[in-house]
Parts: C-alpha cells; sequence; structure tokens
C-alpha cells in the first residue's frame, strides 16, 4: 500500500495529513505526516499497517483449506494481538528511552477481509541516518549504550523481551535521548498457522534480526520464533533476550 492508500484516511486523527514515507519494514510502512494549529506546524510519525498486505496472502490461507469464516478469524486473532500490544505500549509512553506511541486506530476494510492499522508516534531521527550525519564520538557511543539499557530496564520490569534491537529501532531525539522503538510492533514475525508455521509469503526477512543479535543464532522459548517480541510470565524468564544484544549491538553498529 503506497502513501495515496492511506491519504484516504485524512485527517488522521481528526487533524493529520501524510506528508512523505520515511521507510518500510517487513510489517508496513512509516510516514511523517503533519497538523497545523494556530500558525504552527506539528510533526508526527505514522506507522501504517495493512491486513493481510494483499490478496495473494488471502489465496495462500485458503489454499491451506480454510473457508471465508476461517480467514476472517485468522487474519483478526492477529490484529487483536496487535492491539493488545498497543495497550502495552501506552504504558512506557513518556520515559525517555523508549519511543512514544501516542494513538492508534484500525480501520476495518468494507466489503472484504482485512484492515488498516494506523499508529501514531512521535518523529525521531533513526540512529543510521544521525551517524549518517554527524562524527560520533566514544562519549556518544557510551550514552547510546546507557540509553538503551534504560529502555531495557524498563522492559524487564513489564516482562517484556524485545528481540527486534537493530539500528533501524533506535532513534536519537532533538534532546540528544537515544530511544528504542518497536516493541511488540514485530511481535509475530509472519502470521502463524496452528503449530507456529509461518505463512510463507509473510515469513519474516532471513535479514531481519541483526546479525548482532545473540537470538539470531539460537532458538528463543519454546513455542517462540527468533524476533518476536514477547511478553513472558515471569521476569527471570524475560531478562537474557534483550540484555544481551545490546554491548554486541553497539559493536555491530560499526561507530
Ligand atoms: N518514530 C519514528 N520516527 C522516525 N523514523 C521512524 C520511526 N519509526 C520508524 N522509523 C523508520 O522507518 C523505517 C521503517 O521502520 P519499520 O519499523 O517499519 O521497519 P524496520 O524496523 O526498519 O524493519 P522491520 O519492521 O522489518 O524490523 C525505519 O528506517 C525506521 O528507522
Ligand atoms: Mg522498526
Amino acid at each position: 500500500m503506497d502513501i495515496n492508500y492511506y491519504k484516504q484516511y485524512e485527517p488522521i486523527f481528526g487533524a493529520w495529513r501524510i506528508t512523505r514515507l520515511i521507510g518500510e519494514g517487513s510489517f508496513g510502512k512509516v510516514f511523517e505526516m503533519e497538523r497545523e494549529d494556530f500558525g504552527v506546524t506539528y510533526k508526527a510519525a505514522l506507522k501504517a499497517i495493512t491486513v493481510p498486505a494483499n490478496e495473494s496472502e488471502v489465496r495462500e490461507v485458503m489454499a491451506e483449506g480454510m473457508d471465508e469464516a476461517s480467514v476472517r478469524d485468522y487474519f483478526g486473532t492477529f490484529v487483536q494481538d496487535l492491539v493488545k500490544e498497543f495497550a502495552l505500549m501506552s504504558k512506557l509512553k513518556g520515559n525517555s528511552n523508549v519511543v512514544s506511541y501516542e494513538n492508534h486506530q484500525v480501520i476495518e476494510h468494507k466489503g472484504g477481509i482485512g484492515w488498516d492499522i494506523l499508529i501514531q508516534m512521535e518523529l525521531l531521527t533513526p540512529l543510521n541516518e544521525h551517524t549518517r550525519k554527524h562524527t560520533i564520538t566514544r562519549q556518544d557511543v557510551i550514552r547510546l549504550g546507557i540509553d538503551l539499557c534504560r529502555a531495557l530496564e524498563l522492559c524487564q520490569k513489564y516482562n517484556i523481551i524485545h528481540r527486534d534491537v537493530k539500528p533501524e529501532n533506535i532513534f536519537i531525539s532533538d534532546a540528544g535521548d537515544y530511544k528504542l522503538g518497536d516493541f511488540g510492533l514485530r511481535l509475530h514475525g509472519g502470521y502463524l498457522f496452528p503449530g507456529n508455521r509461518a505463512l510463507p509469503s509473510v515469513k519474516r526477512k532471513p535479514d531481519a534480526l541483526p546479525s548482532c543479535c545473540p537470538r539470531a543464532h539460537h532458538p528463543c522459548g519454546p513455542g517462540e520464533r527468533p524476533g518476536k517480541a514477547s511478553v513472558r510470565g515471569s521476569p527471570a524468564a524475560a531478562q537474557p533476550c534483550g540484555g544481551e544484544a545490546v554491548g554486541d549491538c553497539v559493536k555491530g553498529l560499526r561507530l
């Protein structure tokens, strides 16, 4: 889905207009959007996810022998799980080392199986862009490490394993705080059939996990796929993955 497709929902959240595409992940697109108020322009980021991403995904699921009602349930459950994650992310809002999720809306397609999910986030500078434009000092790297550890401490508090710590999910604010994003939005690594078998066309990209993430090289917990952010029952279980990854990711940034 391109920028014009999502523009049909303008004014988004009653006020915002999409201005440009920032980038694309394996689950949807991120746009810049803005709104005017008394002569002041405000900017925000919009993550837009369409489920299923296209007709061929529906056909693929149907080819597995599901009827229309089961297909609706199948994709609908995925959307519901995403929405549960928004509740979690809104708990993390207001912490200076975590990307703020401000608002979301789920719009069901009329006359077909499908949903568009719009998520408003604070607009930040991705780490990759920042490092291209600025010289990064040893002190900056230390600050980055400390800020990411703060974000992961918060994850631990809420029993979240991030599992997708990588430069594309690290940002810097105008105030110079490093922030970790994409809590839960990568959660399923693809829609899963019962038995955790991924739908072939929507499997994670093979390179979706950074090579610096130790979890890319060994399996996660039972029934989980690498890269899936998850909420676990016990703090002890939540501890290892993100924590291990940070040091290696900082090294992996080749700053
Ligand atoms: N709040 C934000 N402000 C500015 N840029 C953002 C924001 N959130 C995401 N981006 C940028 O938009 C691009 C797409 O992000 P997205 O999260 O969809 O994919 P990704 O993290 O690169 O990959 P994947 O989702 O496949 O793991 C990335 O380059 C990311 O840095
Ligand atoms: Mg991301």
